[in-house]
């Protein structure tokens, strides 16, 4: 018997799961691991971000992308590489990216992926590029949309979804005030010639123009799709997600509610014509994107079934609408929410807030909910905790320090839910990390006498160190800066530094002298030369996140807050109730009970299978865990060889049941690895 996962999370529908049974309650325990695909293409020296590729398999063939971002096909039954291919013709490679799309016409099968801002087809059996497809086999994703190709960068992660031979896509836009507009975009998967466009920040006469300034589209960018979606077939609708608008925590140049940010849009898959929204977060000032593709699922409500589509959000809310309507399940009411504090900023008076279901994470630090896991951790945070502004879900950003609880990690994130459609149960990993947000004024130089290379210190230690650490050491998601002279030119990083990657914001409102200072001090230079008083009194052009993206720790590293620290939520659609919640994720050290894991922050999604079990990896502790469906209780758990900050795949060739995950690289493997688990033969 043979069992394909052939789309991104599992089908088209983003469900996550699979009708396999020969892996089940009884037997999970058994597994072993069978196998390993370890690509081993990474340069010397370069070790790659989180690996998340949730990798593909159709007729007995893996598709998948590896850290580097090079496609590979590998033998589903034995981890050998049948073909590979190299969008980067040997450079460096990399950026984030979660796998491939597969298509099939009447004789052929093609791959479709992306890597920088080109959209690929390759031919599935051989990986040879098809150069019929767009220019010699690729189409520009800059191009057509409106804005100077140069100027920007748009770099889809989430693998398009297949309509009708088109390949509808979404982007990963710069998070700076630069960003391109994250319009959805469909093409022909056979010519690569686009099919429609659909603009998600409107422009004069379209729906949502007159909720930004007039000129505001052909300045801002963000409110991009970068997260995946779902497609409902049979009505044929899009469902798609959306990121914040740019800047992400200052919207003083984009006055009003701001559609399509953090909407999420139906649109007819045909023509990309907008169907139905729901704005979920007016004029974000907190990157609340929407971070996961949406669930198609049946809500029973009143004695009635309703085809429903389930979102999740950082902010912890499950949304549920009418697939059709786009009518809310449960009633969503506005409420009023704090002011903003800094010049030039109006928040939006109100934030939509759903009377039900409750959210599956803790929402809003206070002090009662600091950490207790000992006297020194709460006496650690509860003194910071007191200095800064924590007044809810949305609380604008302060120079003094915000607490978001969730976060920007979440919540939820972009592995998504699994639905299981016998039960009606929605399976929901939730991160529970506080975080600080910190607004500082750009391009106000300090004053008084610095090298260029103390002035670059000071400036890495503003805006750079939450994320790349005291001593360049880099963190789980961000890389080490040392040694950076041997990898990588100068021109070259200045211009990330500017522009930006992943989720690292875009730097592109320093001053000269803040400019030849970072460099000065990353290339260990500028020694001598004195910084030259304030060149220019600089008038400020905006504001930054200074602690982007810091989590609000204890003093040994923990989360400021009481455990857990990451759940697994089980959402019965039908009942309308939470069925169970467990901590995902352990630091033995910290249990406060033997049996009771302390949760882990955790990247990547769960699956489910017929077999009553959910897999999920995700968790910092590099475990891979089996949970019974109807109960939540743990059945295996196994260490990886790295972070598996990925949602696994499970299929089933010539009888054999197999289960794999895409595991983040490691100083000894740089480039991560496939590891694929199965039951002994027998
Ligand atoms: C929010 C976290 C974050 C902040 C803040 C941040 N970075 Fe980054 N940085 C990253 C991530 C993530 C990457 C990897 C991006 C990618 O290529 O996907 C990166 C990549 C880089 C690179 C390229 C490294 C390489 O080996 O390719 C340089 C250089 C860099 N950052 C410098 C800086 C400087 C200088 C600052 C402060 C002005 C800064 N970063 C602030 C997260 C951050």
């Amino acid at each position: 018997m043979e069992q394909s996962w052939p789309v991104y999370k599992a089908d088209a529908s983003s469900s996550s799961y699979s009708p396999l049974t020969q892996i089940n309650r009884d037997n999970v325990d058994q597994l072993q691991l069978v196998w390993r695909f370890d690509p081993e293409d990474a340069p010397a020296g370069v070790r790659y971000g989180k690996y998340e590729c949730n990798p593909i398999v159709i007729g007995g063939v893996i598709y998948a992308t590896s850290a580097r971002r090079r496609v590979y096909a590998v033998d589903a039954r034995t981890g050998t590489k049948i073909w590979g291919f190299d969008p980067f013709d040997g450079e460096r490679g990399g950026g984030m990216c979660r796998g491939v799309t597969y298509w099939s016409g009447q004789n052929e099968a093609r791959i479709l992926f992306t890597a920088d801002h080109f959209l690929y087809a390759l031919d599935a059996k051989t990986g040879a590029i098809i150069q019929s497809f767009g220019a010699n086999g690729k189409v520009d994703l800059n191009q057509d949309l409106g804005v100077d190709p140069d100027s920007v960068w748009v770099k889809p992660t989430t693998p398009g979804i297949i309509y009708k031979d088109m390949i509808i896509l979404g982007s990963e836009v710069s998070e700076s005030y630069d960003a391109a507009p994250g319009h959805i975009r469909a093409y022909s998967v056979k010519t690569g010639a686009m099919a429609w466009i659909f603009h998600t920040i409107p422009q004069p006469g379209e729906f949502g123009y007159e909720t930004w300034p007039p000129d505001a589209w052909n300045y801002t960018g963000g409110a991009n799709n970068w997260a995946g979606m779902a497609l409902d077939e049979e009505r044929g609708i899009v469902y798609a997600p959306l990121g914040s608008p740019t800047y992400d925590f200052y919207g003083a140049n984009r006055k009003g509610e701001n559609l399509f940010g953090n909407s999420l849009v139906a649109l007819d898959a045909g023509t990309g014509k907008l169907v139905w929204h729901f704005q979920t977060v007016h004029h974000d000032l907190w990157d609340y994107d929407l971070p996961a593709p949406p669930n198609l699922v049946t809500v029973e409500k009143d004695g009635k079934k309703i085809d429903a589509v389930a979102l999740t959000s950082k902010t912890a809310f499950l949304y549920l609408f009418d697939r059709q309507t786009g009518e809310p399940i449960y009633p969503i009411e506005e409420k009023a929410v704090p002011p903003a504090t800094i010049e030039g900023e109006t928040a939006w008076p109100t934030q939509p807030f759903p009377s039900h279901p409750a959210p599956f994470s803790r929402q809003g630090l206070s002090e009662d909910l600091l950490t207790d896991v000992s006297t020194e951790a709460r006496d650690s945070v509860l003194k910071r905790f007191k200095k800064m502004r924590s007044d809810g879900l949305f609380a604008p950003a302060d120079p003094q320090g915000t607490v978001m609880l969730p976060g920007t990690r979440g919540g939820a994130e972009w592995g998504g839910s699994a639905y299981d459609p016998n039960s009606g149960l929605l399976f929901i990993n939730g991160n529970e990390s506080p975080e600080i947000i910190t607004l500082h004024q750009a391009g106000l130089e300090p004053k008084g006498r610095f090298t260029f290379n103390q002035f670059g210190n000071r400036y890495y230690k503003t805006y750079c160190v939450t994320c790349h650490g005291e001593n360049l050491e880099g963190d789980i998601s961000s890389p080490s800066l040392q040694d950076l002279g041997a990898r990588l030119a100068k021109a070259e990083t200045l211009d990330k530094i500017k522009k930006g990657a992943g989720r690292m914001p875009g730097f592109n409102l320093m001053t000269e002298n803040e400019e030849k200072a970072i460099m000065a001090f990353l290339f260990d230079e500028g020694k001598e030369e004195i910084v030259p008083r304030s060149v220019d009194p600089k008038t400020s052009q905006g504001y930054q996140n200074v602690t982007a993206y810091s989590y609000f720790l204890d003093h040994e590293g923990y989360p400021a807050i009481k455990q857990p620290w990451g759940t697994l939520n089980a959402y019965n659609c039908l009942t309308g109730n939470y069925e169970w919640q467990v901590p995902l994720g352990n630091y033995p050290e910290k249990q406060k009970v033997a049996d009771i894991h302390t949760g882990a922050e955790n990247w990547g999604g769960p699956i489910v299978t017929a077999g009553g079990l959910v897999f999920i990896a995700a968790t910092k502790d590099e475990k891979f865990r089996a949970f019974d469906k109807s109960s939540g209780k743990m059945l295996w758990e196994t260490d990886l060889p790295g972070g598996g900050y990925a949602t696994p795949t499970t299929y089933m060739v010539k009888g054999r049941q197999y289960l794999i995950i895409a595991v983040t690289g490691t100083n000894e493997n740089p480039t991560g690895t496939i590891a694929a688990f199965a039951l002994p033969k027998g």
